[in-house]
């Protein structure tokens, strides 16, 4: 795969946009730089585009350590959901939190994304589950911080205890009341389409309520069972279906036709011992994968993208090019944002990683470390020698 890699490039920026990348030795004559220009000499490290996660669970309250502990003796995510805790027992700390509590919390995890070269990155909902509560997560989602981010309205992530037995009851509340009233305030609408969730049926509900209001669509398909959500998504025309571990190759030919991303949770699988989606075969059949982290208390607490790239490279087997391209242009597309980020080609907003590499190939070999250095936003240094420029949250007092 051709990345458009540049020896000894340079990249000038203006008013946060790239204007011009090439050989450092052209940029004198290709461009008037001006006096007060601020110059970032990295000193031959390599410079990738920032990271796009485009499926992260950013914000909700309360801890799973437990489950997670419970998980490893043996009991299965579903049944840990079937005894109210897993996605249930977050949804009761996130409803007792205040929008407060959760937004210190998101600006404390944004931290941590962009210290390991996140720059932009998709927030669900899904912890609220009443109209009250979504827009409370959906609010604090949205406090002040230096990553870009695209919100995704996912009331339809679990039936909540209320309503247990009476799940076409929820989901009419969500179709009826919850997206309408929150129309415009997110990009995307998201359903959890799997066994121990909701239905094909239910989630088609959920996607179409969701398109006639202005929303774009995302579906969670295929990550605990085969069930059809893959399908589904295409037959809708979808941005992304996101997870795919059970999909079939019907449903890679279906995502191909209708021009569906391909948005693969590897942190996922390496958490629940599952396989992992078949990203060989994706893009061997021409579908854009994006590679993101799933970020959630549940089944992948981790904001680093670099290990999702790792685990692509060592499970699925593709290249350290492949697995770059999908964490930075796939993730855009998975966010139709293509044609503003995930790539350093002028016009873009200038969003890159400076790492403490020589090649972008470190990223999956140079395992289970941060190799970011530098991050810049919009033009903006955000992290330099890894240390936050000024951070959203001062760090912990160390006793
Ligand atoms: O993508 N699949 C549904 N939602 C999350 C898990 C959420 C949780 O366990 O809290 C996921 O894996
Ligand atoms: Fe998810």
């Amino acid at each position: 795969m051709d990345l458009g890699l540049i020896p000894h490039g340079a990249v000038a920026a203006r008013e946060g946009r790239v204007v011009w990348t090439g050989p450092e030795t052209e940029i004198a004559d290709a461009l008037e730089v001006p006096d007060d220009a601020v110059v970032v000499d990295v000193e031959g490290a390599a410079v990738i585009p920032g990271f796009v996660d485009a499926h992260t669970h950013l914000t909700w309250a309360g801890d799973r350590a437990a489950e997670y502990g419970a998980r490893l003796a043996g009991a299965t995510y579903l049944e840990i959901q079937a005894a109210c805790g897993g996605i249930t027992s977050t949804v009761r700390a996130t409803r007792a939190a205040t929008e407060e509590q959760l937004a210190a919390l998101a600006a404390r995890r944004l931290d941590s994304f962009l210290r390991h070269g996140t720059t932009t990155l998709e927030a669900k909902t899904g912890y609220g589950l009443t109209l009250e509560d979504e827009a409370k997560q959906l609010d604090a989602g949205k406090v002040a911080h230096p990553v870009r981010r695209v919100h995704t309205l996912l009331a339809a992530h679990l039936t909540p205890e209320e309503y247990a037995g009476r799940e076409d009851e929820y989901i009419s509340l969500v179709c009826d009341r919850i997206l309408p009233a929150l129309a415009g305030q997110a990009e995307f609408v998201d359903v959890f389409c799997d066994e121990g969730a909701f239905t094909v049926e239910q989630s088609r509900r959920v996607l179409e309520a969701g398109r006639s209001l202005g929303y774009r669509l995302k579906i969670h398909a295929e990550e605990l069972a085969h069930t059809g959500g893959t399908a589904l998504a295409a037959s809708l025309g979808a941005v992304s279906a996101d997870h795919l571990i059970h999909i079939t190759p019907d449903d890679v030919a279906l995502l191909k036709e209708a021009g569906t991303v391909a948005v693969l949770l590897p942190g996922t699988s390496y958490t629940l011992h599952t396989t992992y989606a078949p990203m060989r075969e994706l893009l061997s059949a021409g579908v854009t994968v994006a590679l993101a982290t799933d970020f959630n208390p549940g089944s992948c607490y981790s904001e680093n993208l670099q290990m999702s790239i790792s685990l692509a490279c060592q499970e699925d087997r593709v290249t350290p090019a492949e697995a770059l391209r999908a964490a930075t242009m796939g993730g855009a597309a998975a966010l139709g944002l293509q044609h503003e980020i995930g790539s350093l080609e002028p016009g873009k907003y200038c969003d890159l990683l400076v790492l403490d590499a020589a090649s972008h190939q470190e990223l999956p070999y140079h395992w289970g470390v941060n190799l970011v250095a530098g991050v810049i936003v919009g033009g903006e240094v955000v992290v330099r020698d890894r240390q936050l420029v000024s951070p959203a949250v001062a760090p912990r007092a160390t006793h």
